[in-house]
């Protein structure tokens, strides 16, 4: 059976779901990897989503926490707010309580993407503290570090993302992901398909 790894990710506005159709491409180019995007369930009532002018959702499945055993290895994603992750993903962790007490997700490997609209609004704040969430699962935080090369030196251009994962800048919410920014992407599912299957393939 292929190596699967599970790309999980809440995104109101689409620019994290741009990010994880990118991480999916990257994670399904390595051969025996078969990559699956899935979102977290929504929390916010309609008449909320309505009034911050959050689009419909897309056609990508919603996970159930039981689900996520299933994969070898994950890349999860969420739009900043306040420094941290979305509540929506957060929601979502906390429904994790049985595969927790059973360390089901113990071992396997997990990155982590992000959006936030501005400069210092969080990216890295937002990836560190959700660090906690793979800690007390016991999984494994693959962080890019400086694998992506050239691109993590950028200075000409506005690029979000860090050694920490891939990210973007929504801006006012019209700036969309960048070529660079999907580059990054790209590169972040290769890498943790990559070192999820050398994981499988050494169990
Ligand atoms: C309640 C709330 C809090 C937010 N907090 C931050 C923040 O702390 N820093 C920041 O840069 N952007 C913040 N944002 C902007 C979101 O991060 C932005 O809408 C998101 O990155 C877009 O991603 P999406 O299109 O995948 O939803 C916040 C947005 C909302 C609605």
């Amino acid at each position: 059976m292929a190596v699967q790894v599970y790309i999980v990710y809440y995104s109101m506005y689409g620019h994290v779901e741009r990010l994880a159709e990118e991480i999916k491409k990257g994670a399904d180019s390595v051969e025996g990897v078969e990559a699956k995007l899935w979102q977290v369930a929504e929390i916010l009532p309609e008449e909320v989503l309505g009034k911050m002018g959050a689009p419909p959702k897309s056609d990508v499945p919603i996970i159930t926490p039981n689900e996520l055993s299933e994969a070898d290895g994950f890349v999860f994603g969420f739009p900043t707010r306040f420094g941290m992750m979305a509540a929506q993903f957060k929601a979502f962790i906390d429904a994790t309580g049985g595969l927790w007490k059973t360390q089901q997700l113990a071992g396997k490997p997990a990155g982590i993407f992000y959006s936030t609209s501005s400069q210092g609004g969080g990216q890295e704040t937002t990836a560190l503290t959700a660090i906690t969430q793979l800690v007390h699962h016991g999984m494994l935080f693959v962080p890019i570090g400086y694998t992506f090369g050239a691109g993590m030196f950028e200075m000409e251009e506005l690029k979000g993302g860090s050694p920490y994962g891939s990210g973007t800048y929504a801006g006012d919410g019209s700036r969309q992901p960048t070529k660079l920014e999907l580059e990054q992407a790209f590169h972040q599912g290769k890498y943790i398909a990559g070192i999820t299957k050398k994981l499988k393939e050494a169990a």
